[in-house]
């Protein structure tokens, strides 16, 4: 049983074993977490997803009966963290589902059996009285879709974040501060880079009101929670929002066919280097989409490297440009081209992929080379490095 603070009660569940998240690779897993409040009105935030029904029940009602159960304050419809509401519904004979307008038509529509529940709307004005404390409501439409809202208990200085400040990670820990803070620090921005990358107007504002409101604690929906240094988890997201990630390093994504490109991208990465910002080289067959994500929530300047491969660029360069586009991680941030070719180069195609990315295409006349770099290309394109290094806003440590 995990106490998160006094009547405060974590009941979700730990999934090990996911690896694939919607496109994310959760190496590490991920939990879904659902918390208890035991006040006169016991209230439950959250559900789980339906193939852990079994256990969330069981921890669950090591607390409180279900029939006792008063308000179920679901804070998200997606499926993570509501299919197992309507298969634990039936047994909350006493209990109102409490969410946004546009949540319980999602519910409705997800599950025929949540049609005729018992729904309280709320909105910012809304208070919930349950006891000892009264529950507010903080719409965050697309933190990480547009019913979703944040839920504050004031009495204890406890927001309730749902998707936001949350990470992938499995484990039997409940709170940041109990693990490697590194370690949190980067699943916490793997998760933001992937998840809710596209919403950085989103995110700004939600930071403003955490600012504001000075919760104490922040209890997430996947992954640990935060009750200390509050303000260096949401220094992430708060320096996403207004752009001050993207400080001082280049991320250099390429394909090689038969290893001429990759050589490119190495000498490009020492002209980088050579002017003072870090590199980080990403070779597509090695790499996840997961990864690229968050190397990419974090660069001032993006250099995209292929072979030709029947007139285009090779075929994983393409996904993985789309991927990145979703997530609009290089808008508005320098970017160029490199290409190794046999008699057609792939430059006026790898730059299309860098302008639906919304990137600051520079030296559009290409980077590219027949069939291996010679010495001398590759000095040249040592210099292009250091050329496009001095494209890039960035700050010196
Ligand atoms: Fe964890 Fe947007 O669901």
């Amino acid at each position: 049983m995990s106490q998160m603070c006094p009547d405060i009660y974590w009941t979700g569940v730990i999934d090990w074993s996911v690896r694939h998240f919607h496109g994310y690779q959760t190496d590490q897993g991920t939990s879904y977490n659902s918390y208890l409040i035991l006040d006169q009105q016991p209230t439950l935030i959250d559900t789980v997803k339906e193939s852990f029904f079994g256990e969330y029940v069981q921890r669950i009602t090591k607390l409180v009966p279900l029939d006792q159960i008063k308000y179920l304050i679901v804070l998200h419809a997606e499926p993570d963290h509501s299919s197992a509401l309507p298969l634990i519904y039936p047994y909350l004979s006493t209990c109102t589902i409490v969410c946004t307008q546009k949540c319980q038509q999602m519910l409705k529509t997800l599950y025929k059996q949540m049609e005729f529940a018992r729904y309280q709307i709320v909105d910012a004005r809304s208070e919930l009285n349950i006891g000892k404390r009264t529950m507010k409501f903080v719409p965050q439409p697309m933190l990480h879709w547009p019913e979703q809202m944040w839920s504050y208990s004031q009495n204890d200085k406890v927001l309730f974040t749902s998707d936001a400040f949350g990470q992938h990670l499995a484990s039997t820990e409940r709170f940041g501060d109990q693990l490697d803070e590194q370690q949190v620090v980067y699943l916490q921005k793997e998760y933001l880079a992937n998840i809710l990358g596209p919403y950085a107007s989103q995110i700004q504002r939600a930071c403003e009101w955490v600012v504001q409101n000075k919760p104490k604690m922040l209890l997430t929906a996947h992954g640990v929670s935060f009750r200390k240094d509050l303000d260096v988890f949401t220094q992430i997201y708060s320096d996403y929002a207004s752009g001050l990630t993207a400080r001082n390093k280049v991320v250099i994504l390429y394909e090689s066919m038969y290893g001429a490109t990759a050589r490119a991208a190495q000498a490009l990465a020492e002209g980088i280097k050579s002017a003072g910002l870090q590199i980080e080289v990403l070779d597509i067959q090695v790499t996840t989409l997961t990864k690229l994500a968050a190397a990419a929530l974090e660069c001032c300047g993006f250099c995209l490297g292929s072979a030709t491969f029947n007139t285009g660029p090779m075929p994983d360069v393409s996904k993985a440009m789309g991927y990145l586009a979703g997530l609009g991680l290089l808008r508005n941030k320098p970017a160029m081209t490199f290409c190794a070719f046999g008699w057609s180069d792939c430059t006026s195609k790898l730059i299309e992929l860098l302008e639906r990315n919304k990137c600051d295409v520079v030296f559009r006349e290409g980077t590219m080379f027949k069939f291996r770099a010679t010495q001398e290309k590759l000095e040249e394109i040592f210099e292009r490095g250091v050329q496009f290094a001095d494209k890039c806003e960035w700050e010196q440590e």
